[in-house]
């Protein structure tokens, strides 16, 4: 009786733990909860912040015009127009004029504002079409202090339109792969259509799931147009190019990977038994298999005929990355490159290929453009940049 008491305690403290985390592991193979986990919608990281008044991330007053656009499925996604300052600055006084989006509501009709009149009628405005990450909204972290850094290479040039995806911050439904993609397609229409922004001008830019849906986007208007070519509404789309910042192969590869506030990583009991990941993997209804879709975009864009480059495809990727390791890119690159050569490439070659071709950049500590590890050395080092194929930093 005496003895049983802290055995009996010795067994539930290493029982309960473990219960609990295959309960854990059980409830991510239900669709609504998995995509909680994978999305993070639901954290929102705005605080009291309203989302239709841009003025209080700083922006100057009208600079953002928030709207709404509606997809094909009937959802309502929230967007930011984000204007560069240097075109601001040209037409200010007539931006002060004006009334904000119907005071802290998106405005009714976008094509109304001025903001919008000043993309859509200058033939030389280029345009970034910013898909976020997963978690938070478009107002979120460093998100809008990136918007207006984008338009630093050309600042009476270079807007920025930002979407909220389906379940996110103020748009309607709820997120899934197919979502999304429909979400990046009305985004794509809205400025190729509406705004009337040739493709030769318009960039994809992507962070960590955003990638996923840049990539999902260019390779679906590069294949219809390859296998179809002739329809008018059917002609190649094909962007000025598409930036991947901290992209991944795919979910079943960040599963094994993925680490919650650089600590915990959330399925490492289970990654140790191979077998039970794959089965879980099953289970996991947003696949996202970036890397298959990257080969895909590359292989379509090459049969469509003409000269000249088809694709411009910049990874940027921290080499100290703790919620998407590295090695995502490396696998990533490494499938765009072997499709772009009818007889494919091993891992081996393209890394003797990197070794030859590389341009020192200089030192930048824990980010590196289009990088790659030197074979040779194992220490974090001076940044690397690889040209292979058509790549290049944006414009
Ligand atoms: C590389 O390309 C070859 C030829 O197209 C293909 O058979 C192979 O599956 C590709 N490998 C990878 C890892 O993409």
């Amino acid at each position: 009786m005496y003895h049983r008491l802290p055995l009996k305690l010795v067994a539930c403290a290493v029982a309960a733990p473990t219960l609990l985390y295959a309960l854990f592991v059980a409830l991510l193979t239900i669709p609504y909860l998995q995509n909680q986990v994978i999305y993070l919608h639901s954290v929102t990281q705005t605080g009291p912040l309203d989302l239709n008044v841009p003025e209080q991330w700083g922006f100057l007053r009208n600079q953002v015009t928030p709207f709404h656009l509606r997809t094909p499925d009937g959802e309502t996604l929230h967007a930011w127009h984000v204007l560069p300052l240097g075109l601001y600055q040209q037409h200010e006084a007539r931006l002060v004029q004006e009334e904000p989006a119907a005071s802290a509501r998106a405005a009714p009709d976008v094509s109304q504002r001025l903001s919008f009149q000043l993309l859509r009628d200058d033939p030389e405005a280029l345009l970034v079409l910013h898909f976020h990450g997963a978690g938070g909204t478009l107002g979120s972290g460093w998100r809008p202090p990136s918007y207006r850094a984008m338009s630093a290479a050309a600042p009476d040039k270079i807007h920025v339109v930002a979407i909220d995806y389906r379940g996110f911050g103020t748009s309607t439904g709820s997120p899934s792969e197919e979502g999304l993609l429909l979400d990046a397609q009305t985004l794509a229409a809205w400025a190729m259509n509406d705004a009337g922004i040739h493709p030769s001008r318009i960039v994809l830019f992507g962070q960590s799931l955003g990638t996923a849906v840049c990539i999902s986007l260019a390779q679906t208007l590069a294949a219809a147009a390859a296998m179809t070519g002739e329809e008018d509404k059917k002609s190649p789309v094909l962007f000025a190019g598409i930036v991947l910042v901290a992209p991944f192969a795919d979910v079943a590869t960040l599963t094994a990977t993925y680490r919650v506030a650089k600590t915990v990583p959330l399925l490492g009991p289970v990654a140790q038994f191979p077998g039970l990941l794959t089965w879980l993997n099953t289970y996991i209804q947003s696949k996202w298999p970036t890397k298959e879709r990257l080969a895909d975009f590359v292989r379509a864009c090459q049969r469509i005929p003409g000269d000249g480059p088809k694709y411009d495809v910049t990874m940027i990727h921290a080499q100290d990355d703790y919620d998407i390791p590295w090695v995502h890119s490396d696998v990533l690159y490494w499938y765009g490159v072997n499709a772009s050569s009818p007889s494919g490439m091993t891992l081996e070659e393209l890394e003797r290929e990197k070794v030859a071709s590389r341009v020192e950049l200089g030192t930048v500590v824990g980010l590196s453009l289009l990088a790659h590890r030197p074979a040779s050395s194992g220490n974090r080092s001076p940044s690397t940049a690889c040209m292979i194929g058509s790549c290049r930093i944006l414009w």
